[in-house]
């Protein structure tokens, strides 16, 4: 379970030459964003490009700190007891990282390593992993030259190697054909029931269909701030739309654009 508060973010303006420095103004990519995502449930974090979506989930992911603000979990704070929060979730980030000289099944055994796993069980792990992502004949390949779906699938495995309680994942879909995201979206549907770990799955998206089809709770961020939460349906009744597409604009763009 992932509990996220009053998070905050601002990035130092880059320097564009000594004369523009003082009228820079710094980067406010997260101001405000809160939410709570419950064990067996997906929760979507939907927000425009540059509402602050994958600000939020690097600072989850412990690869920034935050200004101001908690994220807690499993009960565990991530800014003071980074290692332990970090054990407890499998990070899909939006840069992948793959290590290009490795193959794909060293990728993923490599980072089980990292999380303290014996190399067996991770090696096993990966096998399982492969057939459940449908990428068995790409893993004694080298990352390198793989396509983004074949690396999207390679770093979600590697995510997913030690069996992490929460996953969160920056955009999965990016990438991948109709077959590769339907085979995402059954993984992640297994993963949220009782037999498959009642997992706690956070993940973020601009695509409007991936959360009605997926989401169980939806946080809406826009401008660096959490302005809507709940499920499909109640943010519908709160918007009073029928169509998601509008309701999402509505919330996320007050007063922008005409609804
Ligand atoms: N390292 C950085 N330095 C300066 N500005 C940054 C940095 N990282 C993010 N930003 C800015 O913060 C804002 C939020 O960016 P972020 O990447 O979190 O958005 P996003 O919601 O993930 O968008 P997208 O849907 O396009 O992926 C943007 O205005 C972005 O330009
Ligand atoms: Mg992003």
């Amino acid at each position: 379970m992932i509990v996220i508060s009053a998070l905050a973010k601002q990035f130092a303006a880059p320097r564009v030459g000594w004369r523009l420095r003082r009228t820079q103004e710094p980067v406010r990519a997260v101001s405000e964003v809160s939410f709570d995502a419950p064990n067996g449930q997906i929760t979507g974090l939907l927000g425009p490009n540059g509402a602050g979506k994958t600000t939020t989930l690097r600072m989850l992911a412990g690869l920034i700190t935050p200004d101001a603000g908690q994220m807690v979990v499993d009960g565990i704070d991530v800014v003071r007891h980074p290692r332990e929060a970090q054990a407890r979730m499998g990070v899909l980030s939006d840069s992948r990282g793959l290590y290009p000289r490795l193959t794909a099944r060293e990728n993923i055994v490599y980072y089980g390593a990292l999380q303290g796993m014996a190399t067996e069980a991770a090696a096993e792990r990966a096998e399982g992993l492969a057939r459940m992502l449908d990428m068995t004949a790409l893993l004694d390949r080298r990352t390198e030259g793989f396509s983004q779906g074949e690396r999207m699938k390679t770093a979600l495995a590697r995510a997913l190697v030690h069996d992490p309680a929460n996953i969160v994942l920056d955009e999965p879909t990016n990438g991948l054909d109709v077959l590769a995201t339907r085979a995402l979206r059954d993984t992640l549907r297994f993963l949220r029931t009782p037999e498959g770990g009642a997992k706690c799955i956070v993940f973020s998206t601009h695509i409007m269909q991936e959360v009605e089809r997926l989401c169980d709770n939806v946080v809406v961020v826009s401008h660096g701030r959490t302005v809507a939460n709940g499920s499909v349906s109640q943010l519908l009744q709160q918007t009073g739309q029928s169509d998601f597409e509008q309701a999402f604009v509505q919330l996320a763009f007050p007063g922008e654009v005409a609804a």
